[in-house]
């Protein structure tokens, strides 16, 4: 048994993330806005559904694969955005793009990654999304949509639920900025994470890697009230889809109205999601409102659930309220603070097998199958 078999589920990567990386670090990835209600919830909610399996339907012959905005992918899930991989491991961006790419599915890369564009561009052959956030100066939007399209992405994911940051309360209590500082208590935190202290001093430092100056360090909210445009409305993402010009995902959706008005608009997948509970406390879990939407838009655009994903029953009841794919973050973030690229596929590896299992026991074979009739929200409650 490796070290890594050990961890048996993705709650297991997490304890073991807390204990390798700097409690900022580990702070950033695990919290979420204000008293982390919909933080929780986006676990939680999934408790309100059974499954209701079938019995002798032969099912063992499992194919997990499907696709997702025509490409053909393994499994029924991906690697969702997240800002700084390298600020958790030095494997970075580039450990879990491999790790998806491994597991035959999408990596998505950060506007604020910390390895390029074009770097993570060439690392692997899997197929990639560019996940955007609207800077102020319109010049860099349309620099960042040309060296994705250049580069060879395939979606532009724009996230829309992010206009400033949300208020996560234990970045300010642990002093956090990217790049990290490290004042007294910092420094005192990174005596008792000596791994990750030492992988941190040894390595390149961490900046946001599709920027060509360096910027101070400053906390994340400094940097999006200086940096973005909390202003975007639904006339600039109709710019902004002209300028692309290709298949658009756009990310951060919970209401019907708003799902219909970004496919009306020429949106080709709407991302159901709360950034993670990470902005503004008390939305919806995304599972919650998964069905409304699914209706609201029928078949004229893929439905991806994100948000709260931690085991293999959790994707077969977004797929079955109609979600075509679902996406996460903080499982594989947890894998790769733990242990890197290793960390992060053994992440992949726990939600592919969890699935597998999950669909024999389901008596379910191919992803295709997975229906409505196959989950039930719990009335008593
Ligand atoms: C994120 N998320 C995110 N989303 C995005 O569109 N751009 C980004 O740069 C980031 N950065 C980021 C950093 C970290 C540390 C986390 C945990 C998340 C949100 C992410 O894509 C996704 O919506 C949520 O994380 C989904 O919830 P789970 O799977 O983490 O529960
Ligand atoms: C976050 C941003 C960067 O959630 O998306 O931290």
């Amino acid at each position: 048994m490796s070290n890594l078999d050990k961890h048996l589920n993705i709650d297991d990567l997490r304890i073991a993330a807390k204990r390798r990386a700097h409690r900022m670090v580990f702070d950033y990835i695990d919290g979420g806005a204000d008293d982390e209600i919909t933080l929780g919830r986006n676990t939680t909610a999934f408790d309100d559904y059974d499954l209701m399996f079938k019995v002798l339907a032969g099912a063992d012959n499992i194919d997990m694969s499907t696709t997702l905005l025509g490409e053909k992918i393994d499994v029924p899930f991906f690697a969702s955005p997240a800002a700084g991989h390298r600020l958790f491991h030095t494997d970075g961006e580039r450990g879990v793009a491999k790790a998806a790419d491994k597991t035959g599915t999408v990596f998505s890369l950060s506007t604020l990654s910390s390895v390029s564009i074009e770097e993570i561009a060439a690392l692997t052959s899997g197929p990639k999304w560019f996940q955007l956030y609207v800077w102020k100066d319109r010049g860099l939007v349309k620099e960042m949509m040309d060296r994705a399209r250049e580069a060879g992405y395939k979606a532009l994911i724009l996230t829309v639920d992010f206009p400033i940051a949300g208020n996560r309360e234990r970045d300010p209590r642990n002093g956090f900025s990217i790049p990290p500082k490290l004042g007294i208590k910092q420094a005192w935190h990174a005596l008792m994470a000596p791994a990750w202290s030492l992988d941190y001093v040894i390595r390149p430092s961490v900046k946001y890697a599709n920027l060509s100056e360096d910027t101070a360090a400053v906390s994340l909210q400094d940097f999006v009230y200086e940096q973005f445009d909390a202003g975007f409305n639904w006339r600039d993402a109709e710019w902004l889809l002209g300028e692309w010009n290709g298949p658009a995902v756009i990310k951060g959706v919970v209401r019907p109205d708003d799902a219909r008005q970004a496919v009306d608009l020429g949106f080709d997948a709407v991302m159901v999601s709360n950034h993670g509970g990470r902005q503004l406390d008390r939305s919806p879990a995304p599972v919650h409102v998964l069905e409304s939407i699914v209706d609201a838009i029928g078949a004229d655009a893929e439905v991806i659930l994100d948000g709260g994903v931690r085991r293999g029953t959790d994707i077969l009841i977004a797929l079955a309220l109609g979600a075509k794919a679902v996406g996460f973050a903080r499982p594989f973030l947890y894998g790769l603070a733990a242990a890197g690229e290793a960390g992060a596929n053994r992440a992949m590896h726990i939600l592919t097998n969890e699935l597998r299992r999950d669909m024999v026991l389901l008596g379910i074979d191919r992803i295709g199958n997975v229906n409505r009739s196959l989950v039930e929200r719990r009335t008593e409650r």
